[in-house]
């Protein structure tokens, strides 16, 4: 059976990947902090990517076919107030994975993001130039750049905004949504924001496929269709889910004090991934309803 090493694999989309994974490839799930609930879906590896020695030591071992490399900070504004903790993971960590998994001919998945992009136009495609005005953007960008120059067989995947229900402790926006929904609790969601965002589910299927695909190779959006703002986003939440939306507020990027820039309109188009890949990205309401019956009855 082929082997798979999953960096980042305790996080919102590592974990999922593993659980969809598991049965078709070894699982390796490497990060930094262990819990017991990782032992259903893989092998805990214990891995800081920031010590080249440990990830060469600990891929040499595993050898594994594949390495799809999530780790990353990814606290946007975590990156911007400690910016050497964001380059020594998400560029220094990138580049140490790179290395080893090129050491073993394994081949690499890097998942990117949408935030690569200025924001200033809709519906990015792979062909148009990247230009981060965040740092952690800045960061993500770094490791695309690599990624390309280090491996000879990878896929960079770019997800949008990633919404579904989370199987490990890490969580995604819209889980906090429908926590503070339930609790009848404000929410200020920007209006003036715009993403693709996609369905958690899909990007994992696609992350499987271009693992699987070694003709598949260079940069893919993996996002949704639809170009949404958060606030409509939100309404859209409850009213798939059945909440009562009078405590979504909207507001503007420009009201709220950002420790970075933060591009307004990072949507992308799904054209290429739509076309090679046999995931089909769902529509946001159908993602929402899937969501909502895992909610209800478990993933
Ligand atoms: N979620 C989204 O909407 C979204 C959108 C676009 C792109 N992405 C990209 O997709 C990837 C996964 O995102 P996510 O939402 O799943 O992130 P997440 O939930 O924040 O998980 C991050 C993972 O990285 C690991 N990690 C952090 N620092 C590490 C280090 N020094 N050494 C080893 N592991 C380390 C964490 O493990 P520990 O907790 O053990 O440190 C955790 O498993 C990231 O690369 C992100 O940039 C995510």
């Amino acid at each position: 059976m082929d082997s798979v090493l999953i960096t980042g694999g305790s996080g919102f989309v590592g974990l999922k990947l593993a659980s969809l994974l598991k049965g078709n490839y070894s699982v390796y799930i490497a990060c930094k902090t262990y819990d017991d609930s990782l032992l259903r879906f893989g092998e805990y590896v214990s891995l800081d990517i920031r010590d080249a020695n440990e990830v060469r030591r600990i891929v040499t071992e595993i050898r594994p076919t594949a390495v799809v490399h999530a780790a990353a900070l990814t606290n946007v504004n975590d990156c911007a107030r400690y910016r050497e903790k964001a380059f020594a993971i998400n560029v220094t960590g990138t580049e140490n994975v790179s290395r080893s998994a090129e050491e073993v001919n394994a081949r690499v998945v890097y998942l990117s993001t949408d935030l690569v992009f200025d924001g200033k136009q809709s519906f990015y495609t792979e062909e148009d130039e990247p230009n981060p005005v965040c740092y952690y953007g800045v960061t993500k960008l770094h490791g695309e750049y690599i990624i390309a120059s280090l491996n000879s067989n990878y896929c960079i995947a770019r997800p949008g905004l990633i919404f579904g229900k989370s199987i490990g402790s890490s969580t995604c926006f819209a889980e906090t949504m429908v926590d503070r929904l339930q609790k009848h609790q404000e929410i200020r969601l920007f209006n003036d924001e715009f993403r693709t965002p996609v369905y958690l589910d899909n990007v994992c299927a696609s992350i499987g496929e271009l693992l699987a695909r070694n003709e598949l190779q260079g940069i893919y959006h993996l996002c949704g269709s639809e170009r949404i703002s958060r606030y409509d986003f939100g309404l859209r939440l409850s009213q798939v889910m059945g909440y009562d939306y009078s405590c979504i507020v909207p507001s503007s990027l420009y009201d709220y004090p950002f420790v970075d820039s933060r591009p307004p309109d990072c949507s992308m188009s799904n054209r290429k991934a739509a076309a090679c890949l046999n995931t089909r990205f769902m529509t946001i309401d159908e993602g929402l309803y899937n969501m909502m019956s895992k909610i209800k009855i478990g993933p």
